[in-house]
């Protein structure tokens, strides 16, 4: 493991007013993204969406980093670099999405268990040869009546961190992502309990699995109400109980949180992460590595034309450079009026 190597790109990843870009749909993901404005979605049209986003200009301003699919890394740009190297010649880390997705976990009905860990060692060192010097695995934590049990979260943990530690090994950085879902009708506070559970026994089984805590970046879920809850949180509600939560259980020699946004809108998943962002010291670094929450605008405004790429990538800069200012707590809900 190069330890050096490993904090510092960590340290990036979270670097001041940037944040990551999650561009690591499955082939079934973003089909369904695809579907939504009526695009058949084909290696040319997944590979010319993927080259949108990576070459709108000035995103190397607000973005450290992007995670890329297995099929992305090998795609190329229009001018024939491969993408992994296009980012970096912008100052950008290529990452990698590296499980195969939560299967369901046998004799729990509802809940899942995150695969992928026979043969990663070899896959991250491939990985490694095509540029990606960070990668992401997602365990996926349900909430309903008698859910999540004991064995969803120790299985998930576990598996998250035999995947850091092997990541380390090949001088990866692992982004640990254990996400509490927001769908269901849950309160705010049974999502802060389970999200406080969840997160104890990651770190546990990161401790167990002597993951370096320095070269890592955790990507948890915010506290907030199921979408089907009536009673849903204020934003600074949202805020202040995610801070409280990550204040207890994330170690402070973690360099940095990055947050998915999990179905928040986009000016949801901005406005949360300036509000966290504006309440005083934190030993963190606190960020975004958005999906949904940096693209939709960005898919709207394309719809799968070429003659829509500019005004696309327009689109993107100006998500990209909300959650920017975000990452200050300079982001105002009044800002999404104003003209791009
Ligand atoms: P969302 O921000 O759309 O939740 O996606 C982030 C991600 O990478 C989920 O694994």
């Amino acid at each position: 493991m190069d330890k050096v190597a490993i904090e510092s790109n960590a340290s990036a990843m979270v670097a001041p007013g940037k944040g990551i870009l999650a561009a690591d749909e499955s082939s079934g993901t973003i089909k369904k993204r695809f579907d939504k404005i009526q695009l058949e979605s084909t290696f040319e049209s997944r590979r010319a969406y993927r080259d949108l986003l990576f070459t709108a200009p000035g995103a190397e301003k607000y973005i450290s980093g992007v995670i890329l699919y297995d099929e992305t890394i090998r795609q190329k740009s229009a001018d024939g670099r491969p993408f992994p190297e296009l980012l970096a010649s912008r100052g950008i880390l290529p990452g990698i999405k590296v499980d195969a997705g939560a299967k369901p976990l046998p004799g729990f009905p509802g809940e899942t268990i995150t695969e992928g860990l026979d043969g990663l060692r070899e896959r991250l060192t491939e990985y490694r040869g095509l540029g990606a010097r960070f990668a992401k695995w997602r365990a996926v934590i349900d909430v309903a009546a008698g859910i999540p049990s004991r064995c969803a979260i120790e299985a998930n943990s576990d598996a998250l961190a035999r995947y850091a530690a092997l990541c380390q090994e090949a001088s990866i950085v692992p982004i640990v992502e254990p996400e509490v879902l927001m769908d269901g009708d849950h309160t705010l506070e049974r999502c802060e309990e389970v999200t406080d559970a969840v997160l104890t026994a990651v770190f546990d089984a990161l401790f167990l699995h002597r993951v370096h805590l320095e070269g890592m970046v955790l990507k948890p879920n915010m506290v907030i109400a199921g979408k089907k809850c009536a009673v849903q949180g204020t934003p600074q509600q949202v805020a202040d109980a995610t801070l409280r939560c990550l204040r207890r259980r994330v170690p402070a020699a973690v360099p940095g949180i990055a947050f998915l946004s999990g179905g928040q809108s986009e000016a949801q998943a901005t406005l949360h992460l300036s509000l966290m962002n504006r309440a005083g010291a934190k030993p963190w670094q606190l960020s975004f590595s958005y999906g949904r929450a940096l693209q939709q605008s960005t898919l709207d405004a394309w719809r799968g034309e070429a003659g829509n790429v500019a005004a696309a990538q327009k689109s993107f800069l100006r998500r990209a450079r909300l959650n920017g200012l975000a990452r200050d707590g300079k982001y105002d809900a009044a800002m999404e009026q104003a003209a791009a």
